[in-house]
């Protein structure tokens, strides 16, 4: 696997895969990887013949106090899963070549209203670091396919919505949520979690499940989902939710067809979420 750091070697390399004839599929993440991504690698693998991984920890989509300092980065042993999937390149880029203009970047890309609930509440601008980064990949890259985890999926619906209009030629693939055997979903900040923590995160699949397994009703699932984690006070429930999967929108009791639980807690000092498909 070749790793490339600056725009120009980037350019390079991916003209020299389109000019034998391939396509292009592209990983953005921020590094830290677990079987999540590599299931997201895997997925890119079965959609183009060449793939490119971006590892970049984006000071955009941090807010004040958030974890960008302490993130994990463990670019040694990130390299090393990416040659065992069979990646083919890895763009690991500095800030500087992110966001030449400069220092704080500007942000280029706006999530709207939808943004601004659930994580967006939680975490102000979020969104919109993500969409300016995840845009600034695309330009970078011009994948034919990009992949994304449906763990974040109000990041996923976002970056679907911006891309139907920004760069209509993409294909976004969603790849479904990896997880524990306990349940408790991948996530690069499950690290943060002691033992005692991981019991109590285990919890947030425990309570979508419950969720999933009394959909008669929304407010039933609701109900069900919030009884779980009422059980476990020490993790800090932001909000349990029901969504209409394609719009984001909150669902009436009488919603009919595809939606998406979803869940935020805090869990020590981490935060953590997950959510879960549910036919109405
Ligand atoms: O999901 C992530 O890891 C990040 O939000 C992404 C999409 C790589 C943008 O920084």
């Amino acid at each position: 696997m070749q790793t490339v750091n600056d725009a120009t070697s980037l350019a390079a390399a991916i003209e020299a895969a389109q000019s034998t004839g391939k396509k292009i599929a592209f990983v953005p993440t921020m590094g830290a990887l677990h079987a999540g991504h590599l299931s997201l690698i895997s997925a890119a693998r079965n959609h183009a013949d060449f793939v490119v991984v971006s590892i970049f920890v984006n000071p955009l989509q941090f807010g004040v106090g958030e974890d960008f300092e302490k993130y994990p980065r463990t670019l040694d042993a990130d390299i090393e899963s990416l040659e065992s999937v069979g990646a083919n390149l890895l763009f690991a880029p500095t800030v500087d070549v992110m966001y030449p203009d400069g220092q704080p970047a500007p942000v280029t890309k706006f999530s709207g209203e939808i943004g601004t609930r659930y994580e967006g509440a939680a975490r102000p601008g979020h969104f919109d670091g993500m969409l300016t980064v995840v845009a600034r990949l695309f330009d970078l890259v011009k994948p034919d396919f990009a992949i994304f985890g449906a763990k974040d999926a109000q990041q996923l619906f976002l970056i679907r919505r911006m891309a139907k209009t920004d760069y209509p030629q993409l294909q976004i693939v969603s790849a479904p949520i990896v997880r524990e055997p306990s349940g408790l979903a991948l996530s690069s900040r499950n690290r943060y979690l002691d033992a005692a923590s991981h019991q109590v995160a285990e919890q947030l699949s425990a309570a979508i499940r419950a969720g999933h397994a009394t959909a008669q009703k929304p407010s039933i699932a609701l109900e069900s989902a919030r009884a779980v984690m009422s059980q476990v006070p020490e993790a800090k429930l932001d909000y349990i939710a029901l969504v209409d999967a394609d719009t984001f929108e909150t669902i009436p009791d009488s919603f009919k067809g595809r939606a998406l639980m979803l869940i935020a807690a805090v869990v020590g000092t981490t935060r953590l979420i997950d959510n879960i498909e549910i036919t109405f």
